[in-house]
């Protein structure tokens, strides 16, 4: 089902694994339409674009808005171009998760928990940005750096850190998101085939539009970006003494528990993340739900699997007694995480007081960050 992983044996000549899932979950009603053929036709049309897995070029008459040269170096089987200079970092480094298209599907992904991210959809969960925008470089930047703790997305410090692989994390940086792009806008074009009805071979002006939007969301990732929080005062140095620790924990309990916020609905009275509420990811529903799928039913989803579908996994809320924080455990980080919700998962951003909307202020945030990082079980 996975396919054949030709790392660093011979000669390349590696594809793009078409989208068929995302064609599959739109063509379950309409026995007559082969969802393997359109996804190659749509593969197909990408590559117009965006060209190989070898030979990566940038869509002509757009703006560039990734560095191409970092996206060449990334691309293509590991080894050394003419000038010495180093190739096929992504092979190297991730396609063992991530899949050689970026798709998620790589040789271990089965295994892990959660999956290893599928960049086409173009969602990014660890991020300064609100839900529905792109992450900013630095969002990913640190992402690559710091890993994703408790995931199998390890850390990519030590080559930061190493003279001769210094660039290699500024070029990822710049792949995933071409990896991005490419992966929505072939998405983009299954979708017009199969819900508008335009054959992909007359689909040129339109896809043309749907480019230009795909990859101008990119453009506009940081102007949207949350500023960089600063704990108050009160929040870093240490409580002066026990009575006030305990006033924070007891305030930030009493946020945690209010209706206004719901935490308690996912992340449980005791904050163990044994809440009511189950829930899939989007990278699920896209596929189960949304195609009329029950991820319940293993004789409903094991349809999709021979088109790559992986068995559904909940998205479950985080247990705060772990002390593990994926999006990393400074209170800045996790002031963003609650502040913006996660997206992809059920995690929604929390209501601010805003505009005379009724919410948290800033002060009371704190609050609440400081009593989530204190329900580590520290033993
Ligand atoms: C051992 C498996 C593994 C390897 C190797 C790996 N990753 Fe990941 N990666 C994951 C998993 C698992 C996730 C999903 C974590 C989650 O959803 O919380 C992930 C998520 C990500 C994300 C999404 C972050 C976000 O904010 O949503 C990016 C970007 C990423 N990886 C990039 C890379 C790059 C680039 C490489 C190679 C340099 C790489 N990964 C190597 C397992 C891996
Ligand atoms: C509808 C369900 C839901 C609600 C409501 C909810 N969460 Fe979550 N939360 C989740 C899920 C699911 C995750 C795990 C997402 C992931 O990493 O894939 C999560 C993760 C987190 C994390 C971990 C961030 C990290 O970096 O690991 C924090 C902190 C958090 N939630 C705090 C809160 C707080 C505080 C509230 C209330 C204001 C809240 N959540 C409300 C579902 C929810």
């Amino acid at each position: 089902m996975l396919g054949v992983l030709l790392v660093g044996c011979g000669p390349s000549e590696l594809e793009y694994r078409p989208n068929v899932l995302h064609a599959a979950s739109l063509t379950r009603e309409s026995a007559d339409r082969d969802p393997a053929e359109i996804a190659e036709q749509a593969a197909a049309l990408t590559e117009n674009w965006f060209g190989s897995l070898d030979q990566p070029r940038w869509p002509s008459g757009l703006a560039e808005e990734v560095r191409m040269e970092s996206v060449l170096r990334c691309a293509g089987p590991v080894g050394r171009l003419a000038d010495k200079v180093e190739r096929g970092v992504f092979r190297k480094h991730c396609v063992t998760c991530h899949g050689l298209s970026g798709d998620g599907l790589g040789p271990v992904s089965m295994l892990l928990e959660p999956y290893p991210r599928d960049f086409r959809r173009g969602t990014f969960k660890f991020k300064s940005s609100p839900v529905g925008k792109k992450p900013s470089r630095e969002d990913l930047h640190r992402t690559l750096v710091e890993g994703i703790p408790g995931t199998a997305m390890p850390s990519f410090r030590a080559l930061e850190e190493s003279e001769e692989f210094a660039q290699d994390i500024e070029d990822l940086v710049e792949y995933v998101q071409f990896l991005a792009m490419r992966g929505e806008v072939e998405r983009r074009a299954i979708r017009l085939n199969l819900q508008e009805g335009i054959p992909l071979k007359t689909s040129e002006p339109r896809m043309q539009e749907i480019l230009s939007e795909v990859v101008g969301k990119w453009n506009s990732a940081p102007s949207d970006a949350l500023s960089e929080p600063e704990p108050p005062a009160w929040f870093t140095t240490a409580p002066s003494d026990e009575y006030r620790h305990l006033e924070w924990i007891q305030k930030g309990k009493s946020h945690f528990e209010s209706e206004l916020t719901a935490c308690v609905k996912c992340h449980g009275k005791t904050g163990s993340g044994d809440g009511a509420s189950q829930d899939y990811d989007e990278w699920t529903k896209d596929w189960t739900i949304l195609a009329g799928i029950d991820p319940k039913h293993p004789t409903e989803w094991k349809e999709m699997k021979p088109y790559g579908a992986l068995r559904p996994v909940l998205s479950k809320p985080r247990n705060f007694h772990w002390g593990s924080f994926h999006g990393g455990k400074s209170p800045k980080e996790i002031f963003k995480r609650i502040v913006l919700g996660i997206e992809g998962t059920p995690m929604p951003p929390v209501a601010r007081a805003e505009n005379s909307n009724p919410g948290l202020t800033d002060q009371e945030l704190w609050e609440l960050v400081y009593y989530v990082m204190h329900l580590e079980d520290r033993t």
